[in-house]
């Protein structure tokens, strides 16, 4: 969908609010002109010919004009906003939408703050361009055009003088616009860089602290502080200058005028009293619409560029899985992969040719040495990719293609990674799922053995965790993790180094935790330790994208391949990381 196109579907499904914002843009440029034409008939055809009765109607009618125009202007904004907001309300949508249908792949591909930037910056930019750009645009076009015609109308040689002075304003606002321009992207970089040095500094506060490096710290940010001042003061000297540049322009341009109407020069002639003030009203106004102009040329530039990086993301290649409700009914297998070769990119496969099979209510590990492949065959058996070449099947089904309800009903998932939310307990371990009652968190916790440690805090299950709340320790977020899996009562459990980087007390209660819950399941624990493993009936040993050995563990430890060698390194204390 082209942002474009979306546009206008959004002006098509408001017509009101669009006519009312045209009606108010036309009232802005034709009322801007109607006040130096009545100050030109006051002087020329009442006070310069001694008539005063109807000057006060006259001015009354200038005061209207003045106010209607101010009121058109209120309008304009107000409707600017409100389609302006409805755009952005829709692009939203469409990119959350989008994001949720995108492939895992577009996940591995792209920088997390590339993005977000699409998702803030570029959708505010959008909204700049109805705030300050488009319309305005186009109404300080028109009101351009609208005070050269007046003047056209009111005199041909002022006219040929307008023409003249409209490129030196351009010319001398441009010029100055350019370095305010360029003093405030310095300024912007600059606190770009104080931003992610504090964004830095606070994340890794605890290692400054822990090789007290306090005193570095400052004074590592004390040069950007400097930065950023001197920059500003520019930006603020810039700022004050500029206005009155334009101000003495303005007041050379219709000194100008009023020499070249003397008869010494008489340059532009036939210019009455009333003209003359009529014109250097017209004049004055002349300049406001040329000055904001340039920045909203700039403003369009930039939205365009954000325009096509939205326009980008939307038409990024999307998921098609088409859901397979029916299965193949095999009976025997809970998971099946069968000669499965996967790439992650185009560097070449990472999985070659690997078949293993794991029976039901089977406990199956797969280890490995660091970057062997595992946690790549769990994404297989997760769905987050299709199979490259190969078949792979879960409970009967590709679990690709598996339809999405019931995906979470037969595999119960615990990452390598702890991804953590901010949210309430509860809503951590049911992820939204409206099916999972309170209860059913409760029984999975207690079947973890995580319910004592939940009950003492204050507000138990209900409690929000995350970043600047409560929180739980590695250990505590790794059962919260199980708890998570098990709550729909799936008969397959994969578990990707549950035990990694966790202590031997905590690893025993966490392995204590996952017998309690593989009674009558399938289970796939996957860990490059054999100490993590957890009872495994049947092992599979992977290394470089294959399976090189299998057989049961005691099978393993008499046959002197890879498996046998471990249990030798492991028993003897070594462990690799
Ligand atoms: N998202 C990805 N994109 C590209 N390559 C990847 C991606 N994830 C993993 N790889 C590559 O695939 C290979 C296998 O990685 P994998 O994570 O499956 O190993 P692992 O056996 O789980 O290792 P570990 O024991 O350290 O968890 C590695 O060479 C890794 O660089
Ligand atoms: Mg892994």
């Amino acid at each position: 969908m082209k942002i474009t196109r979306l546009f206008w579907d959004i002006c098509k499904k408001n017509p009101i609010p669009l006519i009312l914002l045209i009606v108010s843009v036309v009232g802005i440029v034709a009322l801007q002109l109607v006040p130096p034409q009545i100050l030109k008939t006051i002087v020329d055809d009442y006070l310069d010919k001694g008539i005063y009765d109807g000057v006060t109607t006259l001015a009354v009618i200038y005061l209207v004009a003045v106010l209607a125009s101010y009121i058109c202007e209120f309008f304009k904004t107000i409707f600017t906003t409100y389609i302006g907001q409805k755009a952005i309300l829709e692009i939203r949508y469409r990119m959350s939408e989008k994001l949720a249908r995108l492939p895992i792949r577009y996940y591995n591909k792209n920088a997390a703050g590339d993005v977000m930037s699409r998702f803030t910056q570029d959708v505010e930019a959008v909204n700049t361009m109805f705030s300050d750009g488009l319309v305005n645009m186009a109404v300080d076009l028109f009101k351009i055009i609208g005070i050269i015609v007046s003047v056209f109308i009111m005199n041909k040689s002022l006219f040929v003088y307008t023409l003249l002075i409209i490129p030196a304003v351009v010319v001398i606002s441009n010029a100055f616009r350019k370095r305010v321009y360029a003093a405030q992207l310095q300024l912007r970089k600059a606190m770009g860089k104080m931003n992610s040095f504090i964004q830095e500094a606070f994340s890794g506060l605890r290692l400054f602290k822990i090789f007290g490096h306090e005193n570095r710290l400052s004074r590592a940010f004390n040069p950007l502080v400097d930065e950023q001042i001197g920059i500003r003061r520019k930006v603020n000297r810039m700022d004050a200058i500029f206005p009155c540049v334009m101000q003495i322009l303005k007041a050379i341009i219709i000194c100008s005028f009023v020499v070249l109407t003397t008869k010494e020069v008489n340059l532009i002639v036939g210019v009455t009293v009333g003209t003359l003030a009529a014109a250097i009203d017209l004049l004055g106004r002349l300049f406001a619409p040329i000055e904001e102009l340039a920045t909203e040329f700039q403003t369009i530039q930039q939205v365009f560029a954000a325009f096509n990086r939205i326009n980008e993301f939307l038409s990024e290649e999307e998921e098609t899985r088409v859901i397979n409700e029916e299965s193949v009914k095999d009976g025997e297998n809970d998971i099946l992969f069968q000669n499965v070769s996967f790439a992650y990119d185009d560097n070449g496969d990472i999985l070659h040719d690997v078949s293993f099979k794991v029976k039901r209510r089977l406990k199956v590990a797969l280890v490995g040495r660091t970057g062997s492949g595992k946690t790549t065959i769990l994404n297989l058996l997760a769905g987050l990719y299709p199979a490259g070449i190969g078949n792979i099947t879960i409970c009967d089904y590709d679990p690709f293609t598996m339809p999405v309800e019931l995906r979470r009903r037969v595999i119960g998932i615990v990452p390598q990674t702890v991804t953590t939310f901010t949210g309430k307990i509860v809503d951590i371990i049911t992820l939204g799922d409206e099916q999972i009652s309170e209860n059913d968190v409760i029984e999975a916790l207690k079947a973890v053995g995580l319910y004592e440690d939940i009950e003492k805090l204050p507000e138990k299950h209900n409690t929000v965790i995350g970043e600047g709340e409560s929180n739980l320790s590695f250990g505590q977020m790794q059962l919260l993790t199980l708890a998570r899996a098990i709550v729909t009562n799936p008969p397959i459990l994969l578990l990707d180094e549950l035990t990694s980087g966790l202590d031997a007390v905590t690893e025993a209660q966490i392995l204590k935790a996952v017998k309690s819950v593989s009674e009558n399941r399938t289970i796939v624990t996957i860990s490059h330790r054999l100490s993590g493993i957890i009872d495994a009936d049947y092992v599979y040993v992977c290394s470089h994208g294959k399976i090189v050995e299998e057989g049961k563990p005691d099978e393993l430890v008499k046959n002197n391949g890879w498996y046998a060698k471990y249990k030798q390194l492991e028993d003897m204390g070594w462990q690799a990381s």
